[in-house]
């Protein structure tokens, strides 16, 4: 029997600034269409954290990329498992996602982390969140999402979550990383997040979560 290429295996490829509520929207997306999703955040979230905890500065990419390309990663339903231990909490910390956004800007550890996202591409679909889906690591998705939300929304979103997890949070010093992250990841040479030609642009200010989502359906049915 011939292997189907995973080249027609359908993707919906949704990019966007932190806390824009993406994942949720994707997930959702996703389990709709009985598709794969694949979180390209937490990739880089799990080499800041193991980055951390081997004592290795954020600022050194020779020494990021082994880590990058050794990340003994399990995605167990929604928990995620690094080198046996559940991290699907840590990895959620503000200061990790602080560390994973620095770790992104370097192009090595990018290209160790290409592979692996692309093995997520399998049949029915697939629909994968992250800052260069359309323009890097899925060119070819069937429909092209640009999701944002203004940065006072999306701090709030961020702080009810973190409360959630039953972690500390502050909403000014929220408001000032989030401004940050969205400066690294939009002015960084390799793989900036910016909206790919032919992208829909969906702005979920003052949209609800299945507004969204079903918005994002609509859109692929239409394709
Ligand atoms: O989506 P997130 O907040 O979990 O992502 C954390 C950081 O990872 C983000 O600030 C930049 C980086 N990232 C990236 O550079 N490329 C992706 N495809 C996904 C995330």
């Amino acid at each position: 029997m011939t292997a189907i290429s995973t080249q027609s295996v359908p993707v919906i490829a949704i990019d966007g600034p932190t806390a824009s509520g993406k994942g949720t929207v994707a997930q959702r997306v996703a389990d709709a269409l009985g598709f794969h999703y694949l979180d390209s955040g937490a990739l880089y979230r799990l080499v800041g954290l193991a980055s951390l905890q081997a004592g290795i500065s954020t600022d050194s990419e020779q020494n990021l990329v082994p880590i990058a390309e050794k990340l003994n990663v399990i995605f167990q339903g929604d928990r995620v498992i690094l080198a046996g231990e559940d991290v699907t909490d840590a990895i959620r910390q503000e200061t990790i996602g602080k560390r994973a956004s620095e770790v992104a800007i370097h192009p090595g550890v990018r290209a160790a982390l290409v592979g692996r996202q692309q093995a997520f591409r399998q049949a029915p679909g697939l629909v994968a969140d992250g800052r260069d889906m359309a323009s890097v690591i899925f060119k070819d998705a069937v429909t092209k999402i640009f999701l944002t939300a203004s940065v006072e929304v999306r701090a709030e979103r961020r702080y009810k979550q973190l409360i959630a997890k039953g972690f500390s949070a502050n909403m000014s010093v929220l408001l000032q990383d989030l401004r940050d992250r969205d400066a690294r990841d939009a002015n960084r040479s390799s793989s900036p997040l910016k909206a790919v030609e032919g992208a829909h642009h969906l702005d979920t200010t003052s949209m609800t979560i299945d507004e969204a989502v079903n918005q994002v359906l609509d859109w692929y049915k239409a394709r």
